[in-house]
């Protein structure tokens, strides 16, 4: 199965990753960050990036997003990720990092990311953003 990505429905992503950037775990960094991901089987998930004093513990956004999924049952083998959204809580600037990309790469070469850079929404896709992923 796999879902469109209507204006409507990439609309309720922006909308989910907002609420979920309110959410954020952000005391070291103050930058608070929220994800949304649409799966082929029309699921909308929900992430915010978790830090933690010992810094190299901190969670992206987009992570907590796919590992909630999956915890979740909603994202597995054979459900793939459609489209996520990524949104700063003030819009600053926010592409994916690396570790994200490759995270994604695992569930959706072709998933369509959705991304602020400048206050200017971007669209593009995980292969773009990470060409020749690590697979196995
Ligand atoms: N962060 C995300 O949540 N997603 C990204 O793609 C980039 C960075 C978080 C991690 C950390 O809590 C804060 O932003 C600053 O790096």
């Amino acid at each position: 199965m796999t879902t469109k990505l209507t204006s409507e429905v990439e609309q309720q992503l922006w909308d989910a990753a907002e609420a979920a950037a309110a959410l954020a775990y952000a005391p070291y960094s103050d930058f608070h960050v929220g994800a949304a991901l649409l799966t082929s089987e029309g699921e909308i998930v929900s992430g915010c990036n978790v830090e933690n004093a010992s810094y190299g513990l901190t969670t992206c956004a987009e992570r907590t997003a796919v590992l909630r999924a999956v915890a979740q049952g909603k994202l597995s083998k054979g459900v793939s990720i459609e489209a996520i959204a990524v949104v700063h809580r003030d819009h600053q600037s926010c592409a994916p990092c690396g570790a994200c990309r490759q995270v994604l790469s695992e569930f959706g070469l072709n998933a369509i990311v959705l991304y602020e850079v400048e206050g200017q929404r971007k669209r593009t896709t995980v292969s773009a953003l990470l060409p020749e992923s690590f697979q196995l």
